[in-house]
């Protein structure tokens, strides 16, 4: 991401605060276990930042928590709003080969336990399938939500149109591993015409950050 476009989402006094973490990065999010470079965790937490209160980010995919440590450490320094993350810890592979599963869970709240309460207290930790609750979230109460679980098209298609509703008006949509074929092509189908407004605002490493924009019908005029 350009600084520049950094700076369109990020407030200037948080981007100035989050640009010491580059340097002093908690330990207890650099020793959690995770799929995020010290860099993407940098992103994260300057776009979590950015979330006003009383929006909410949400996380689909916790795995160990790294990610959800670096959103959480990221609204701690904003407006402190809740992040709703969720993980199945099902028994799970994905087409890489990379495993997943119920050794998961006690490892993730080991890895939460060690951050300040302060930090700790804004995680909301589901162990369920997004997808079955991602309809009862009340429309537009969502600031931003981080789309980090299956690498498939499918799944992407599934949780971009699955959380749309949920999301406001400018909400923050950040894919990880977006440089995967699997994940462009999942976000291409979800833009053909008459399906969901993204609008690429950068991809930064193997992040693709979008925003959101609620359709205009009759209805909503
Ligand atoms: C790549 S890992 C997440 C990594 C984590 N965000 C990090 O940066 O450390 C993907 C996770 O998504 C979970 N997952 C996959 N499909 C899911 C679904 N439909 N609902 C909830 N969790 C899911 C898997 O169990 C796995 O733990």
């Amino acid at each position: 991401m350009t600084e520049r476009a950094f700076e369109q989402i990020i407030h200037p006094v948080h981007l100035e605060y989050l640009r010491d973490l580059k340097y002093h990065a908690p330990k207890w999010i650099m020793d959690t276990e995770g799929y995020i470079s010290e860099g993407e965790m940098w992103l994260l937490a300057g776009l979590a930042s950015s979330v006003p209160a009383p929006l909410l980010i949400v996380e689909l995919g916790t795995y160990r928590g790294k990610s959800t440590l670096a959103l959480a450490y990221g609204s701690s320094i904003g407006s402190k709003v809740s992040i709703v993350t969720f993980d199945h810890h099902a028994t799970f592979t994905e087409p890489d080969g990379e495993q997943y599963g119920a050794q998961d869970l006690p490892a993730m709240f080991r890895n939460f336990a060690r951050a300040p309460d302060t930090i700790g207290q804004l995680i909301r930790p589901c162990t369920m399938d997004h997808r079955t609750i991602a309809k009862l979230i009340r429309p537009q109460s969502v600031g931003m939500v981080f789309i980090d679980d299956e690498h498939t098209p499918e799944a992407v298609h599934a949780a971009t149109t699955a959380w749309a509703p949920a999301l406001t008006d400018r909400a923050i949509v950040v894919y990880h591993d977006y440089n995967y074929a699997e994940i462009q092509d999942g976000i291409q189908t979800v833009r053909e015409p008459g399906g969901v407004l993204l609008n690429l605002v950068s991809a930064v490493g193997s992040m693709g950050i979008f925003q959101y924009t609620i359709p205009t019908t009759t209805e909503n005029v």
